[in-house]
């Protein structure tokens, strides 16, 4: 039995889907009510939990042997070490979590870092372990920039000039839904990115040709975008992160592609062009 965590989120979202068209046995952590009960009606076997409280973790992980690991919030891996703490308490096997391209101890930008800590404590948990490290998501299109594009308005990030090789959720899920399902993927760190490195730059171009009507990107500065995400309400630490983030992108950080979506699952990463058509709605 599967236990997922970040189940609502962009990359849960079609780890559920994934799992549930390969028939495996699973079941979905919620935090919410109204998320516990939309759950149930997609008919998945969902519990109500918080990594934030372990007893709740400790009783959703009843019966589990696969954790897929997966949170968002500020300080992030204080939440999964002490879950991966749980975790092998309760009995479970195999942790798959879910990284971040450039995860590192050294890094400055401090979700790097968060991931690298969570990373260690869950190797030296000495459960087995897969760690997915994904670059830039397609979905992020949809989630952080339609509601400005749909108004008329231009898409702002400190990334400059830089190219990502933005990947889709589904793709990410897909390897999750291998690693965990399937023997062989223990012990690996795996790269996860799309086809194509492209800049805002170019996806605002090619968003605006399938819309038919300008969409545009203005690079600004890392002060600018630090202090517009401190102005919407996030922490400083999670704002830095952001900044910091971007601060690769210029440097090239996110540019290299690898082929590793191909080689656990068979099939070739998503491209860009494809998921922006697939969304198009989201955009008018
Ligand atoms: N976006 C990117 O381009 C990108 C690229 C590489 C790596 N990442 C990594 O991907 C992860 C985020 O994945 P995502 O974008 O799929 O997430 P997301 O869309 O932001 O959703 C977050 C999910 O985590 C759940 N969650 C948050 N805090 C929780 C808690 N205390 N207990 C239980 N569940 C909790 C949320 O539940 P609720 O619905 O209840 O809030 C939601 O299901 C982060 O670790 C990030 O560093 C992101």
């Amino acid at each position: 039995m599967i236990l997922i965590t970040g189940s609502t989120g962009k990359v849960g979202q079609q780890l559920v889907a994934a799992l549930k068209a390969k028939g495996a046995a699973f079941k979905a952590l919620a935090r919410s009510e109204a998320s516990l009960s939309a759950l149930k009606a997609q008919g998945v076997e969902a519990v109500k939990g918080d990594l934030g409280d372990p007893a709740s973790l400790k009783a959703a992980l009843q019966g589990v042997d696969k954790l897929f690991l997966l949170s968002s919030a500020s300080h992030f891996d204080r939440l999964e070490i002490a879950a991966i703490e749980t975790a092998k308490a309760a009995g479970v096997k195999h942790v798959v979590k879910l990284s971040a391209q450039g995860a590192s101890a050294d890094s400055s930008n401090p979700l790097f870092r968060a991931h690298a800590r969570a990373e260690r404590a869950l190797e030296e948990s000495g459960l087995a372990f897969t760690i997915l490290r994904p670059t830039f998501f397609q979905q992020n299109w949809v989630a952080f920039y339609a509601h400005a594009i749909k108004a008329g308005q231009p898409v702002y990030v400190n990334a400059g000039e830089g190219r990502m090789a933005w990947i889709d959720t589904r793709d990410i899920a897909a390897v999750a839904a291998t690693a965990l399902m399937e023997p062989g993927h223990e012990g690996l760190v795996y790269d996860l990115t799309g086809p194509e490195a492209l800049g805002y730059v170019d996806v605002a171009a090619r968003l605006g040709k399938l819309l038919d009507r300008e969409v545009a990107y203005v690079p600004v500065s890392d002060a600018a975008a630090f202090q517009a995400m401190k102005g919407m309400g996030m922490d400083a630490w999670y704002a830095y992160g952001m900044v910091t983030l971007n601060q690769g992108v210029r440097r090239g950080m996110a540019e290299p592609t690898t082929g590793t979506v191909e080689l656990v699952t068979g099939a070739a990463s998503r491209t860009l062009d494809a998921f922006l058509q697939e969304n198009l709605a989201a955009f008018q």
